[in-house]
């Protein structure tokens, strides 16, 4: 089955009581039992809900995966996935990670003895050079936020495989349109679904798909244990969203290359981090390992502050806002907004300096996203 025809049909089989075409918010706390331990499949909605079971079985037909957990946010099932982490094992990380991530890491996961060390993730050797007789987990975000930086996911997990680690990739940029990281042999992939998955800014969720047995047991033992779960009306919104992610996932994509291009060409810009550009250190291994690019940017600009404030409150369209993945377009400020918890050091290492700017380029008209930028830089 292609892509486009999962999205809108795999685990949303009419509603077997009513007929419904489309699945039904099932909008229940509990479910009344046909007597003592007989139930139909659902006891109590953290544990399980169909709603939620349609979301599960479409996400991980569209990962090629074979089993889909879904969680209240993104970090929430970041965190689901870190709960199989006993005291005094130690993970390996990709150095750029959206910025909760790193909060999460470095400020909860850490207070139980769980030790993160972070390498330089375009260079696969340094995952290996990292690993310790304690290392458990591989953690890598590709394209990552807000560099775009490409980790290589074959090379990775050839390590990971070698040395008997669970290598995780967080595959919100780029959609499993773009990027299958479980076909590159990851273990894990985890989403944060209210970016692209979602598609609207209306949600907020997450998921974890495995093709594990193992590792499914395990993370739905914490969805349930942890209870990071999502409600049946968060979990129909994704499922709605993912029906159009492949005809979004183009737009955003068409929309965004012509934006790089303006932005690379323009006087007041020094660098543009997009890997669908040839000037991408790694647009070849993006060529290889996606089958696209997506819609995220970022941009350093030439000047100081005053020019950054000029651009991210002048656009008319673009939002300044948290967030990405939405039909509509978005400005930020990773210093101030999303990366504010990352450790200085570790931001000036990466680029993610005062002078950056990161957008989330929606599916509008493309000539409008171009001038609106274009307006607030040359004000
Ligand atoms: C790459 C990435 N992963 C995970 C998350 C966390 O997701 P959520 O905000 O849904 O918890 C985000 C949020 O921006 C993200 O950009």
């Amino acid at each position: 089955m292609e892509f486009e025809t999962k999205a809108i049909h795999v685990g949303q089989d009419p509603d077997s009581a009513t007929g419904a075409t489309i699945t039904p918010i099932y909008q229940t706390s509990t479910y009344t039992h046909d007597g003592l331990g007989k139930h139909k499949g659902y006891d109590y909605t953290r544990a399980g809900n169909p709603t939620r079971t349609a979301l599960e079985s479409a996400l991980a037909a569209l990962e090629g995966g074979k089993y889909g957990l879904c969680f209240s946010s993104g970090l929430g099932a970041t965190a689901s996935v870190l709960c199989m982490l006993k005291a005094g094992d130690e993970v390996i990380a990709g150095d750029d990670l959206y910025g909760g991530t790193i909060r999460l890491f470095n400020k909860v996961f850490s207070n139980f003895n769980i030790k993160f060390t972070y390498v330089d993730g375009t260079d696969s050797r340094a995952f290996e050079k990292a690993i310790t007789p304690r290392t458990k987990l591989i953690w890598l975000e590709t394209p990552t936020n807000p560099m775009l930086r490409i980790t290589d996911i074959k090379a990775v997990s050839k390590i990971a495989k070698a040395n008997n680690l669970i290598l995780c990739v967080d595959n919100t940029f780029a959609s499993p349109y773009f990027q299958k990281p479980l076909d590159l042999g990851a273990d894990i992939v985890v989403h944060s679904t209210t970016k692209y998955l979602g598609g609207h800014s209306d949600v907020v969720g997450g998921a974890v798909i495995t093709s594990s047995d193992d590792l499914h047991e395990k993370v739905k033992f914490y969805q349930k244990a942890v209870g990071a779960t999502p409600g049946p009306f968060d979990s129909w919104l994704v499922l709605r969203g993912i029906k159009t992610l492949a005809v979004r996932m183009k737009k955003h994509e068409e929309n965004a290359k012509q934006v790089a291009e303006f932005l690379a060409n323009h006087p007041k810009i020094n660098k543009v981090n997009y890997p669908g550009l040839k000037s991408h250190p790694q647009h070849e291994l993006a060529k290889k390992q996606m089958s696209g690019f997506g819609g995220m940017i970022s941009f350093e600009v030439k000047g100081d502050k005053s020019l950054v404030k000029k651009i991210v409150e002048g656009t008319k369209i673009f939002a300044l806002a948290e967030s990405l993945g939405g039909v509509e377009s978005l400005i930020g400020h990773p210093v101030s907004m999303t990366h504010v918890d990352v450790p200085q050091e570790q931001r000036n290492k990466l680029g993610i300096t005062e002078s950056l700017i990161r957008i989330s380029v929606g599916i509008e008209g493309t000539d409008d996203l171009i001038n609106d930028l274009k307006q607030a830089l040359d004000k």
